[in-house]
């Protein structure tokens, strides 16, 4: 493979499937090492199984999809399901997966295939709670100099949560997690509800996907439509924020997104707070700068992207 390599780590989750869809229909420019599961969206069981689902439609058997950490490190877990229904994948009739899940945990896999690798070569794409991640990196903390980015699905830097006033899903689900990563001094590249809320789903851009007719693009079609609901219901929007593949998306067209370098810290103290990602905007702590906050995105392109590569499956 040519392209750069690149772990997921996901909880599938509707919005995860897109995402995977994305890098798997993309081996020119993503070389998928492999998927590791955490538990997030629904529990583990079901995350590991949609992710083998997914990799089947995709074609791609080659991608190990690898099971990690079935709860938080502290906090309970906390499912998903009023957006992603009881199986994770609602709204499409899913074959059940032959593929098999690999042996390895996901935490030795990261661990494993970042040693394996060279300098600053490896990509992490956490796009659930961060419970693999920050497991790895705590075990073995060789890889860091072995990453090159963790560009992530998580947080809300300058506009409100989505589980609780100030704080989104992924953080929330596991914020000690999150701080492990985000004080790891890894590159960081925050994809947090400041740009996912400005990629909506509208009624135009699902009958776009649906009018593709691949295989593919026909189960996203399905699946975008069940996952609308939760949002539409919510937020009175137009349709439902499609997070995770925008990660998968800056990989393939980093021009799609913009942002700017600024500190980020996560509560882990207060339950009013908790889960907060502290975004120091205006640099007025005099930290240095620990992450890139991505804030904006071509939406259009970021569906004309998914579009593509979705007819290519
Ligand atoms: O807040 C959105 C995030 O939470 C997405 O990753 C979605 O899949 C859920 O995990
Ligand atoms: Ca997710």
């Amino acid at each position: 493979m040519s392209g750069r390599p690149v772990i997921v780590d996901c909880d599938p989750g509707l919005d995860d499937a897109i995402a995977l869809l994305l890098a798997l229909a993309s081996p020119e420019e993503i070389d998928l090492l492999g998927i590791t599961c955490v538990a997030g969206n629904v529990p583990l069981a079901m995350t590991e199984r949609n992710a083998r689902i997914v990799v089947e439609l995709s074609g791609r058997r080659d991608v190990p999809v690898h099971a990690g950490c079935p709860r938080p490190l502290l906090r309970p877990l906390n499912t998903g399901e009023r957006v992603h229904g009881k199986t994770g994948l609602d709204g499409y009739d899913w074959p059940a997966p032959s593929l098999p899940l690999a042996d390895a945990h996901a935490v030795d896999f990261i661990i494993a295939t970042c040693l394996a690798a060279d300098d600053g070569a490896i990509t992490l794409c956490p796009v659930g709670p961060m419970t693999n991640v920050a497991t790895a990196i705590v075990k073995e903390p060789r890889i860091l100099p072995k990453l090159r980015e963790i560009a992530f699905m998580g947080g809300a830097a300058l506009v409100p949560g989505n589980v609780t006033p100030v704080a989104e899903f992924n953080i929330h689900a596991d914020p000690h997690a999150a701080r492990i990563v985000l004080e790891s001094g890894a590159r960081l590249t925050m994809f947090g509800l400041d740009v996912t809320h400005k990629a909506i789903t509208t009624p135009e851009r699902l009958d776009a996907i649906r009018g593709i007719g691949t295989p593919a693009a026909a189960a996203a079609a399905a699946i975008l439509t069940f996952y609308d609901r939760a949002d539409i219901e919510r937020y009175g929007a137009r349709g439902g924020p499609l997070h995770d593949p925008c990660v998968i998306a800056y990989l393939l067209r980093p021009a799609l997104f913009s942002g700017k370098e600024c500190h980020v810290a996560v509560e882990t103290e207060s339950e009013l707070t908790m889960g907060q990602t502290v975004a120091d905007w205006w640099g007025v702590t005099g930290k240095a700068a620990s992450c890139r906050v991505v804030t904006g995105i071509d939406a259009d392109g970021y569906y004309a992207l998914i579009r593509e590569r979705l007819a290519c499956l």
